[in-house]
């Protein structure tokens, strides 16, 4: 993937960062997925006071590409946090990653708010996905 696909990604992540839903953690996540179509669908966290409803970033955006009839990705980005530290997808987000792309093809993109990011295969994040 090209580094200006990349960067558009990342930065889609961080301007869906903005609309981060947090108030019981105050941890910020955006999300940033590029569907094979070409369009980027974003998300961000949202909780909630009962905790368990909370929705990760990721699983925002893939539930509204999904829920418009779109399958098919070829990378998410993700920015969570501030300062250096990378904001790695929760295990049940990687399972949903899993289900709709392909493991050996799909990218995940790990940026900082400080600019580094870091470029992984949802293989090797999530190398025995469950399956029916
Ligand atoms: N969170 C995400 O949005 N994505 C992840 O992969 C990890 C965690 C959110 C959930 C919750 O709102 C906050 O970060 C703290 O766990």
């Amino acid at each position: 993937m090209d580094k200006e696909t990349i960067e558009k990604l990342i930065s889609e992540a961080a301007c869906a960062k903005g609309f981060s839903y947090s108030p019981y953690s105050n941890f910020k996540v955006g999300a940033a997925l590029l569907a094979g179509n070409g369009k980027i669908y974003s998300g961000c966290n949202i909780e909630n006071a009962a905790y368990s409803p909370t929705n990760c970033a990721e699983r925002t955006a893939f539930f509204k590409a999904v829920s418009e009839g779109v399958r098919g990705f070829e990378a998410m980005a993700i920015v969570g946090g501030d300062g250096e530290k990378l904001c790695p997808p929760c295990g049940v987000c990687l399972q949903v990653m899993a289900e709709f792309c392909d493991p050996q093809t799909f990218l995940v993109i790990l940026a900082s708010e400080a600019g580094d990011f870091k470029v992984y295969l949802l293989k090797d994040l999530l190398p025995m996905a469950f399956k029916l």
